[in-house]
């Protein structure tokens, strides 16, 4: 048994502000494993799960997934991974996930920052529609766009700043290119890992 407790990253930003491509880099230089909630949810749908509807529906529509399921295949991926050193992407997303994770995870891992990415809603579409050309997700279109900022605004800005009062957000401007973006965050990985 290892004496440390697994620690975890959380990545917040607005859909588009760039969390996964930030996340890739820093697998990349640091050796986190990277576990993407959104992606993790869109496997179990395409996986033929007993929640594959009532996942595709919220994704369609850029609503938040009841966190059972979420918190469900997070911590069955922490627990297959050998190294214990997590991006949690795109989570907590809203109070049920915040409370989800609090009753599931306190305890057992160690949080150690929020990494929010912060980016103008106009270069965040500009992105997503970009990348809708050829990501093939059906949440990429102007349509879920609109709907995915509103549960941004609404449900997620209040967890970021709940994180903020416990003075555990470090917040990454994210207009910039992604080497641009990265600088700031290396120094923020650096920062939590000493
Ligand atoms: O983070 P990403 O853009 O990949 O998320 C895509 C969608 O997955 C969200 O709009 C939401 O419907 C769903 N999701 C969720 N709960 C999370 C993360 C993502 O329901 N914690
Ligand atoms: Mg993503």
């Amino acid at each position: 048994m290892s004496l440390q407790k697994p620690i975890v990253a959380f990545v917040l930003g607005g859909p588009g502000a760039g969390k996964g491509t930030q996340c890739e880099k820093i697998v990349k230089k640091f050796g986190f494993v990277h576990l993407s909630a959104g992606e993790l949810l869109r496997n179990e749908r395409d996986s033929g799960s007993k929640d594959g509807n009532l996942i595709q529906n919220c994704i369609k529509d850029g609503k938040i997934v009841p966190v059972e399921i979420t918190i469900a295949l997070i911590q069955k991926a922490m627990e297959k991974s050998s190294v214990k050193k997590f991006l949690v992407d795109g989570f907590p997303r809203n109070e049920d996930n915040l409370q989800g994770w609090n009753n599931r995870m306190t305890g057992i891992v160690d949080v150690k920052c929020v990494l929010f990415f912060d980016c103008p809603e106009e270069e965040c579409i500009r992105r997503i529609v970009e990348r809708g050309k050829t990501s093939g997700r059906s949440d990429d279109n102007i349509h879920s766009l609109r709907k995915r900022f509103n549960t941004y605004k609404e449900q997620t800005m209040p967890i970021i700043e709940h994180y903020e009062k416990l003075n555990l957000v470090k917040r990454i401007p994210a207009t910039g290119s992604p080497d641009e973006v990265f600088q700031d965050v290396k120094e923020a990985i650096d920062s939590i890992l000493n």
